[in-house]
């Protein structure tokens, strides 16, 4: 949700700065712009729309810049267009900041400004920020930010640049990410490693409270009592090229294609002598003395959360309720030293989580991260985390990330389980080896891939559609809804089966396309019921099943075979078929299948 990018050092700064933003756009894409120190002067570039707007204004422009700051916006406070775009001038245009996060007090801060004579040229709260720093600007760039932090509400990551400092870079943040790359000779700052990949994998996260100021060849950090601090130098693991479409079309492809991969990455991380191995996270003591699990998180993680729920259940035998991290906070949820709270989040910085993660804490909880992001805030405020290993993910929907975490909790579940003595030696066995063999399916499915292309000519042209399933596919089918919505902009509901025909039937009309997911065997009956009753009202079925179901096949308009596993573990496979589906779909369309409209990956605001 906004990105920014920095630069300092010896470097063509504007590629720098472009190629950075490039790689944040999936962050917001409402518009872009770059400041660099050019001359003594501040020069801003910036345009509505996608950063190729940006690049094509700079075309052609050669600047003598060693420092730069730059930012993609998804918009909050003003509508997408140029004057709102940052970074943001002060007054004397002898500042300029980019910025992500919400001013909360930026109405009261604007206000004094005004009366004392400043002019806004944008409807921003960000432009607070540029303007208070020349108001309280004191000669010295990083001690004056330091103090205009002392006044700002809400969440910022912040680069700031000072026309009176050419060879400085100052970055500062509060509830919202930043890291800084660590180069020979060059330094960088950025929303997210991803934009750093090309140039370094060292790099320092920044705590909440942090300001930081870069030169080319010096980084110094000090923390929100001002004193200077060094913070822990940390390797990214990631490459280039999982952050690279290395030849598919789209990264959603990509990434659903990476997911034989990165299940097998996760388990290998977390499989140890054909054991589940979290002793790192939880050991025996935690759990005797667990009696509830909650799970939180938003959108697609929270969907994985449901699957997390029915494996802590079904194999750990434990309580355990999934929620929303937005209505679980102000839910007034039962929470004590005897709950644990798992809280899932690829990027590790969604705001809702975040938020619901400090109640949770403050009340006492076991709280345990589950990320893709090493060093995000999540992670570091967690007391227990747990990576998953999807790799970079750059598509705004989400795909593999999701499929990790599932990984994740099942193996959780296992190793619970085990610690409770509730599950054979046996099952276990059986269900490691189960999980074992899941990216070799994942991938056969994805082998089949041109098999899903009818069904997506179908989706196509409709205006909307309903996902059903029993049980475990209920939960999977919420997921497969998202997933259409939002690449494709075709309204679909998830619906539990049995749930239908209580009021949602009366939508159903000739040739309403209505996928079914029925893996769960003991309900498959009551599957080929409730499809048999919508068909009967012109509905056009997509059933996903294992492949050898004739019953589901027979009824049917396309039938899309899985490969058979245990019911248990259905979920890491049904939701392949929906992915590409959307995906397929979302392509016929012809929509941008990476940045659909109005969304953001990383949801930084609440
Ligand atoms: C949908 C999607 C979102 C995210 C949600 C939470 O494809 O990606 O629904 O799952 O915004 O994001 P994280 O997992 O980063 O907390």
């Amino acid at each position: 949700m906004c990105g920014i990018v920095g630069y300092v050092g010896h470097g063509d700064t504007k590629e720098i700065i472009l190629q950075g933003l490039r790689t944040l756009e999936y962050r917001g894409y409402d518009s872009s712009g770059m400041a660099l120190m050019s001359d003594g002067e501040i020069i801003v570039e910036k345009k509505e729309g996608r950063i190729q707007n940006l690049a094509d204004s700079l075309k052609g422009k050669v600047f003598s810049s060693e420092i730069g700051i730059g930012h993609t916006r998804w918009a909050t406070h003003g509508v997408p267009s140029d004057r709102n775009s940052h970074p943001h001038y002060s007054m004397d245009k002898s500042v300029a900041v980019v910025h992500n996060g919400i001013i909360e007090n930026y109405q009261v801060l604007k206000k004094e400004l005004e009366e004392k004579g400043y002019v806004f040229s944008s409807e921003t709260d960000t432009e607070v920020i540029s303007q208070l720093i020349q108001d309280m600007y004191n000669g010295d760039i990083l001690d004056t930010v330091i103090k205009v932090q002392k006044r700002l509400e809400g969440s910022y990551a912040i680069g700031v640049l000072h026309k009176n400092h050419p060879d400085e870079l100052v970055c500062a943040r509060e509830h919202s990410p930043l890291v800084i790359g660590i180069g020979e000779k060059e330094n960088f700052i950025a929303s997210d490693v991803s934009a750093l990949l090309k140039y370094t994998k060292d790099v320092y996260y920044l705590e909440d409270g942090d300001t930081a100021v870069l030169k080319s060849g010096e980084i110094k950090i000090f923390d929100k009592n001002e004193n200077l601090v060094q913070r822990e130098k940390k390797y990214i693991e990631w490459n280039l090229e999982q952050a690279t479409k290395c030849g598919y079309p789209h990264f959603m492809l990509k990434e659903i294609f990476e997911q034989p991969q990165a299940v097998k990455e996760t388990f290998n991380k977390r499989v140890h002598n054909g054991k589940a191995d979290f002793s790192d996270v939880l050991n025996y003591k935690d759990i005797e003395k667990i009696n509830k699990i909650y799970i939180i998180a938003c959108g697609t993680a929270y969907h994985a959360g449901l699957q997390g729920q029915f494996a802590l259940q079904k194999i750990a035998k434990l309580d355990s309720a999934a929620d929303i991290a937005s209505e679980f906070r102000y839910s007034d949820p039962f929470i004590d030293d005897k709950t644990m709270v798992i809280f899932v989040s690829q990027s590790g910085e969604t705001s809702d989580t975040l938020a619901a993660l400090k109640e949770a804490k403050s009340k006492g909880a076991l709280t345990i991260a589950i990320t893709n992001v090493v060093g995000s805030t999540i992670s570091r405020e967690a007391d227990k985390v747990i990576y998953t290993m999807a790799g970079p993910e750059i598509a705004v929907a989400s795909t593999k990330a999701y499929t990790t975490q599932v990984a994740i909790f099942y193996l959780l579940a296992l190793y619970i389980a085990e610690l409770r003595g509730v599950i054979s030696e046996e099952k276990y066995k059986e269900y490691i080896s189960e999980i074992k063999d899941m990216p070799e399916k994942i991938q056969k499915i994805l082998d089949d891939c041109e098999k899903i292309k009818p069904a997506a000519e179908y989706f196509k042209n409709r205006i909307n559609g309903f996902y059903i399933g029993r049980g475990l596919d209920y939960k999977v089918a919420v997921e497969g809804s998202l997933k259409i919505k939002e690449v494709s902009y075709i309204h679909t509901e998830a619906f539990a089966s049995g749930e239908l025909k209580h009021g949602t039937i009366a939508l159903i009309e000739e040739g309403t396309p209505v996928i079914v997911i029925a893996t769960q065997r003991n309900l498959i009956d009551k599957s080929v019921s409730n499809i048999k009753e919508v068909k009967a009202r012109g509905a056009y079925i997509i059933t996903i099943g294992f492949k050898n179901e004739e019953n589901l096949k027979n009824v049917s308009d396309i039938f899309i075979g899985i490969p058979e596993c245990n019911d248990l573990f259905a979920g890491f496979l049904s939701i392949i078929p929906l992915q590409l589906l959307a995906y397929y779909t979302s392509e016929a369309k012809g929509i941008d299948v990476d940045k659909p409209r109005n969304l953001a990956k990383s949801v930084t605001v609440e």
